[in-house]
């Protein structure tokens, strides 16, 4: 671990953050355990009304901007801003994402590009902004919110899955050229989250808590402020991916050596998600008569 990271200084006490989509489920989730546990974070989000409240309900230390990923100007501004202040960015939370959940034929070029803009670009703006800062220091550390669909693939959350592998492999090949400049990356990739991010991005008939129901077997999903307590367990430990919750390991290990069958599973994972959005697009018999 680096000694700029939170585990030799002992924890997060004074450390400076930057959360990205911070207006919001996960984002305000590590927004709230980075203050609890002593950080100044500078929460953003695209809607600045969202990211004020989130820092409203914290810390005095905690402050707002209104930040949009996909415009690396706004997320270098940020940076700076911290930077000015402190002399210096400790971690950096590139978290702001969106999805889509249609078959994909029915995305345009318009979904294609926003998902690519904020999930990929949104990333990369916020690597561009503070990696080299870490660097000029000697310490940091990048923490970049993934996804299982970053490890595993999942049909009709098509570009959502792309846009997590892209992050999971820019995490993972940063991080063994980070490592030299005592800087940390890790991406994490949970399983799905209790967020508003479930019910958005909806194209067609789809019901997103119904989608990931079936994904997962399960209808309660992971707690976001767990999954930041989890984070911030992972960062001390200098992890490079973090999975989670527990019950997310199976998928991931089965992804990773058992590709074929995965694969096979997941067309029938497919096949099955659109019997159930004709079932529940079909007019009942009570409601035709
Ligand atoms: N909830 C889940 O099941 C789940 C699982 C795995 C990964 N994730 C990832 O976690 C991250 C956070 O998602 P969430 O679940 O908290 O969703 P959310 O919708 O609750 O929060 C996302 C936040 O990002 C902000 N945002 C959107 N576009 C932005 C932009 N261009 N610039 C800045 N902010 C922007 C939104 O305003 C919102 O506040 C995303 O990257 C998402 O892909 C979520």
């Amino acid at each position: 671990m680096s000694s700029g990271t939170a585990s030799r200084a002992g924890g997060f006490a004074g450390k400076q953050a930057v959360v990205t989509g911070a207006g919001s489920g996960i984002g305000a989730a590590l927004c709230r355990a980075l203050d609890a546990a002593g950080a100044d974070v500078l929460c953003t989000d695209v809607d600045a009304v969202a990211a004020q409240r989130t820092a409203a309900a914290l810390s005095p230390r905690a402050r707002s901007a209104r930040v949009d990923v996909t415009d690396a100007a706004a997320v270098q501004a940020a940076v700076d801003e911290v930077v000015e202040r402190s002399g210096r960015l400790d971690l950096m939370f590139n978290n702001a994402g969106i999805t889509w959940a249609a078959d994909t034929e029915l995305l345009t070029l318009e979904h294609w590009n926003a998902i690519i803009d904020v999930n990929i670009r949104g990333v990369v703006h916020g690597v561009a902004a503070a990696y080299p800062q870490m660097v000029r220091q000697g310490h940091g550390f990048l923490v970049n919110t993934a996804s299982m669909a970053g490890l595993a693939a999942a049909g009709q959350i098509t570009s959502y899955v792309m846009s997590k592998h892209a992050v999971v492999g820019l995490s993972l090949a940063l991080r063994s050229e980070a490592a030299a400049h005592n800087i940390g990356v890790l991406a994490i990739c949970p399983a799905a989250v209790e967020t508003p991010i479930l019910d958005k991005g909806l194209i067609t008939g789809i019901n997103g808590r119904e989608f990931y129901r079936m994904g997962q077997r399960s209808s309660r999903f992971y707690d976001p402020d767990r999954l930041a307590r989890d984070t911030l367990r992972a960062i001390r430990r200098n992890r490079a991916v973090l999975v989670a919750p527990r019950k997310a390991y199976p998928g991931w290990l089965l992804a990773r050596y058992a590709p074929g069958l995965m694969q096979r599973m997941s067309i029938r994972f497919v096949a099955r998600q659109r019997a159930a959005q004709r079932d529940a697009a079909a007019p009942s018999e009570g409601a035709t008569r």
